[in-house]
């Protein structure tokens, strides 16, 4: 059921305007780098500010894990309240909720102020378990975090058991969250910042960065392009050439399945489960009056399952068994980075690269954290104080316990990927490789990644990330090549599709 190529329904219905990428050195005063949520709305309020911002994109406008979200915007992030009242204490907790409720109505007054179209309205989100003790204890201790940090949350076991088909053990809700179409929204940030005049370049893929005065960029294509400031909003930060970033973050990818339903067989509401697998619900409604329920879950670390394809099935599985779904408009998956505090790291790159700015490691919350992110990169370009700057500090310590922990499984399960893909060779050739299906072969005494298409059509590439050298696996839905150590994808033909990469795979 789920063969074809996948695609986002964001994406399917965003209208694709006209491109032009860099083709000589230039230069301006402020260049973000990544057009995702981050990285448009940072561009546009800069040049708001009365900055002279370029905006530069390795593919196209939303095609990075903006376009693949299921785009709630909303404070309630799974139980993350009790375990930062245990690791940050209570101010800090509260400032984190305040943070993301801010963005969620400066997000809803700009939608007004502009008159976006983006399908922007308020829904109550709800987090639920309905399977195991523990995970009713943990929710149970996430309501306690509510009352003490003095969030607005409730009870709401009853609620949700009248509104889903199956029954759950606990249930809590905040009121009045958002959900929206992040590639309409987009795209009406777009035309803001073009009309204040903002310059975007789409198809540049910026592969380094030498800091200094000015700093400079340089495009895959050899063009350099000089700025004072740069904002790295390209997900993973590519320029992360001391391994800051990578030892503290993991990349987790999950999937969504589309289906159009009568508005009656789906609630209203934003749901999420905390068991595992995880369950995650909302919808859009339609023009006819249906409503387009949106499944997610099934979530694993990036390049470390083969047989993906299986993720949408056990989604499609789970939306016929409690919603009678039997056909799908869309699937698709992405990825986003989780942190060791579950905190995202937004603001000065490192202590020693002052005007280079980044925001990573939204811990699969980047609605409202990309806004956080954009009003707070915003404010330090400009010398402002931001209340936010000491919670989301990129070099804060990772002193606690959990932390380190943490930090310590993290590099461990890379070190056994990086050792994994060298000891173990392979043992398929050639022509044992069917049609549509990707393995790592042996091909003259060298592993190498094969693919051989539909018709037919062999690629091969080599195996070895060009990040640091893990060994790629085989992602059977999205027929790519996935790194399992830090999230680096790449096409059959081993073009690069996301970072921290910035190489092709060579051809072999
Ligand atoms: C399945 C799924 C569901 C999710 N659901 C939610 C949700 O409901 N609510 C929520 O809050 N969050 C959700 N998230 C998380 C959220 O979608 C992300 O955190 C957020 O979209 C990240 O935005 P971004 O702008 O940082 O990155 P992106 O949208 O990935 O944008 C980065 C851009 O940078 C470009 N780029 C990368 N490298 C380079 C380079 N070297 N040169 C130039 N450009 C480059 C990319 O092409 C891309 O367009 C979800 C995540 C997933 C995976
Ligand atoms: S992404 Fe880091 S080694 Fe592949």
């Amino acid at each position: 059921m789920f063969e074809n190529s996948p695609t986002s329904f964001w994406r399917d219905i965003a209208k694709e305007q006209s491109t032009t990428s860099v083709h000589q050195d230039l230069s301006s005063e402020v260049v973000v780098v990544g057009a995702g949520i981050t990285g448009v709305l940072t561009a546009l309020l800069l040049a708001e500010q009365g900055k002279q911002v370029m905006l530069v994109e390795a593919a196209r406008l939303g095609t990075g894990t903006t376009g693949y979200t299921t785009a709630k915007v909303s404070a309630q992030h799974g139980v993350v309240y009790a375990e930062l009242l245990e690791s940050f204490g209570k101010e800090k907790a509260r400032l984190y909720y305040e943070a993301n409720m801010e963005a969620i109505q400066f997000l809803s007054d700009q939608v007004n102020a502009f008159g976006i179209e983006c399908d922007l309205e308020p829904q109550d989100a709800y987090m639920y378990a309905e399977s195991s003790e523990g995970t009713v204890e943990q929710l149970v201790q996430e309501e306690r975090a509510y009352k003490t940090i003095g969030i607005d949350g409730e009870d709401a076991t009853n609620e949700v058991n009248h509104k889903l088909p199956y029954p759950v053990k606990k249930a809590i809700v905040m009121r009045n969250q958002l959900q929206f179409h992040p590639v309409k929204y987009l795209q009406g940030l777009m035309e803001r910042f073009i009309e204040l005049g903002g310059t975007f370049y789409e198809m540049t893929r910026v592969s380094d960065l030498e800091y200094g005065t000015p700093n400079r960029l340089k495009t895959e294509a050899g063009h350099t392009i000089s700025t004072d400031d740069v904002v790295i909003a390209t997900h993973y930060p590519f320029n992360d050439f001391k391994g800051v970033y990578f030892s503290k973050m993991e990349v987790e990818r999950s999937y969504v399945v589309s289906a159009e339903v009568p508005s009656s067989d789906f609630p209203e509401g934003m749901y999420i489960s905390i068991d595992s697998p995880s369950r995650s619900l909302r919808h859009v409604k339609m023009e006819n009056g249906n409503k387009l329920a949106l499944f997610g879950g099934e979530n694993h670390t990036s390049g470390q399952k083969e047989q993906t394809r299986m993720c949408y099935e056990n989604l499609g599985v789970f939306a016929n068994r409690y919603f009678g779904v039997e056909s799908f408009t869309h699937h698709w998956s992405a990825q986003d980075l989780i942190t060791l505090d579950h905190v995202p790291y937004i603001g000065q790159m490192t202590k020693d690269t002052p005007h280079v700015y980044v925001a990573t490691g939204f811990s699969k919350w980047g609605m409202s954290q990309g806004i956080i992110a954009s009003r707070l990169i915003t404010d330090l370009v400009m010398g402002r104080k931001n209340r936010y700057e000491a919670l989301y500090d990129p070099s804060r310590s990772k002193s606690k316990l959990s932390d380190i922990k943490q930090f310590v499984k993290t590099n461990a399960d890379v070190a056994k990927e990086f050792v994994k893909g060298k000891v173990h060779s392979s043992d398929k050739t050639l022509d044992d490789l069917g049609f549509d299906e990707g393995s790592l072969i042996d091909h003259e005494g060298d592993q190498v990644a094969a693919y051989r298409d539909k018709d037919g059509h062999i690629s091969m590439v080599g195996s070895t990330c060009t990040h640091l050298g893990c060994t790629v696996s085989w992602n059977q839905a999205e027929r790519s090549w996935d790194c399992p150590c830090h999230g680096s994808r790449f096409k059959p033909n081993g073009e690069v599709i996301e970072g921290p990469a910035v190489k092709n795979l060579p051809q072999k």
